[in-house]
């Protein structure tokens, strides 16, 4: 593998390849539903300035270190503080919570290709067991699609083998490829959405849902529940942010870069908001539930059954969905590509294969959670759900807490300022913001993130 392969060549490319990363399920289908629950614009309001106050801060934290180790996540820690060998648990920790999330991750990325195929050959909308088109037909093809055995399996491995492709091709002919592709046609097409669910008839309320604030809605549970949402989407605490900065060019603009890939992250979850509350209400479907699968898999499906051209809405969604799952898989497995690569010197393609063979075994077994394996049961959950609660409320913020303190106490003195000023070349006037934030703020607030549950 040629040396350039190493790295993004162009600043259009590594942000599309990390708004990429950050723009993912998060976005599309747990903000609306999130948001929902919260009170719709209580809840936008708390997520932006908790993207802007600790978000960012925290994205720049991960970007400055993985750009000063230039290596993997584990490797990162260990050569930006070669003294305190300690640390690099908390890079081991990043690794480790990235794989599993990608193992259970596949699985959902598995289920919109699967969407997609059934959108684009109209199976969907077949009726079935004299079920007409709506909402008993779709929860009775949601059943089939996703808690079946065989179906869900096909499609996650598929998923997969599409991951491992775009993984062998390497970084600058892989991902940023794929990302440069990808990443215009994902905008686009939300574009187009939101402009048909805007001309929907009393689109109106919808939007007076989600943009006018009701501040008494604002509690400390939706304080922390959108502090969570935020560093999901941001994909903070998974060692991609660190990994991905590692093939940045030095002239790259760190600042700048995490500012774009926030506001494109929140632009997209806004965007999502314009989308399906105009949609829900104006169909009268609020209350058909919009809570995680159902709202993608039941609720929207009964959106696009009331749109002339369903199939053509139902395929292109679909295809936004497995847009966004596919750029996000890739940059989490790229996580731990990276740290065989770095660590056991093994060439691209045997890291990529080492990565691969588990995942397809492990996504496989977790793909069968909802059907035969559902009965399998690891504290109260079944795998699947086992592995996102375990990820996602424990494992991801313990991980992001590490890197803030890290960055914040025990780098060498300065290296986030000279990563921010490019070694001085640059201004910068939010170093010393950021380093407070990193410092004090982030771990505290993530801390009472990961608390939150007892409380
Ligand atoms: N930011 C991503 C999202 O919103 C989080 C993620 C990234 C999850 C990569 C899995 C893999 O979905």
């Amino acid at each position: 593998m040629s040396a350039s392969n190493t790295q993004f060549t162009s600043k259009i490319g590594l942000i599309a390849a990390t708004v990429g990363s950050a723009v993912g399920l998060g976005n599309i289908w747990r903000f609306p539903a999130e948001a929902q629950a919260g009170g719709g614009a209580a809840f936008l309001l708390v997520y932006v300035l908790c993207v802007i106050v600790l978000g960012i801060p925290c994205m720049l934290a991960e970007f400055s270190l993985g750009r000063q180790g230039g290596t993997d996540a584990i490797g990162a820690f260990a050569r930006v503080q070669p003294r305190q060998k300690g640390w690099r648990w908390a890079g081991a920790l990043s690794v480790v919570t990235a794989f599993l999330i990608s193992v259970f991750y596949m699985v959902v990325a598995g289920w919109t290709l699967e969407y997609l195929w059934q959108s684009l050959s109209g199976g969907l909308f077949e009726p079935q067991d004299g079920l007409a088109p709506g909402y008993d037909l779709f929860v009775a093809k949601e059943r089939q699609y996703v808690a079946s055995g065989f179906r869900p399996l096909c499609f996650t491995l598929l998923m997969a083998v599409v991951n491992m492709g775009i993984l062998l091709g390497g970084v600058r002919k892989g991902i940023e490829r794929l990302s440069n592709l990808l990443m215009p046609l994902l905008f686009v097409l939300l574009i187009i959405f939101s402009i048909v669910s805007l001309t929907l008839p009393d689109a109106g309320e919808g939007l007076r849902f989600f943009f006018s604030p009701d501040f008494g809605k604002i509690t400390p549970r939706v304080i922390l529940s959108a502090l969570g949402q935020a560093f999901f989407s941001l994909s903070l605490g998974m060692g991609i942010l660190v990994t991905y900065a590692a093939y940045y060019p030095p002239q790259t603009r760190l600042a700048r870069t995490a500012t774009t890939v926030s506001v494109l992250d929140m632009l997209v979850a806004v965007l999502m908001g314009v989308i399906i509350f105009p949609a829900i209400t104006s169909f009268g479907l609020s209350d058909h539930g919009i809570e995680g699968t159902t709202l993608v898999f039941v609720t929207l499906p009964e959106v696009f059954l009331r749109l002339p051209a369903t199939w053509l809405w139902s395929s292109l969604f679909f295809l936004l969905l497995s847009i966004a799952a596919l750029t996000s898989t890739v940059s989490i497995l790229e996580v731990s590509v990276r740290t065989l690569q770095d660590r056991l010197h093994l060439s691209r393609r045997r890291a990529v294969m080492s990565v691969m063979v588990p995942i397809f075994v492990l996504s496989g077994i977790c793909a069968l959670s909802f059907g035969p394996l559902a009965h399998v049961e690891i504290a109260g959950r079944n795998i699947f759900n086992f592995l996102d609660f375990l990820t996602a409320e424990i494992m991801l913020p313990v991980s992001a807490i590490c890197i803030c303190l890290f960055v914040g106490w025990f780098v060498p003195d300065g290296m986030l300022k000279r990563q921010l000023t490019n070694d001085g070349t640059l201004r910068s006037y939010v170093a010393g913001a950021a380093l407070f934030i990193i410092r004090w703020v982030a771990p505290l607030l993530i801390f009472l993130v990961l608390i939150s549950p007892l409380l």
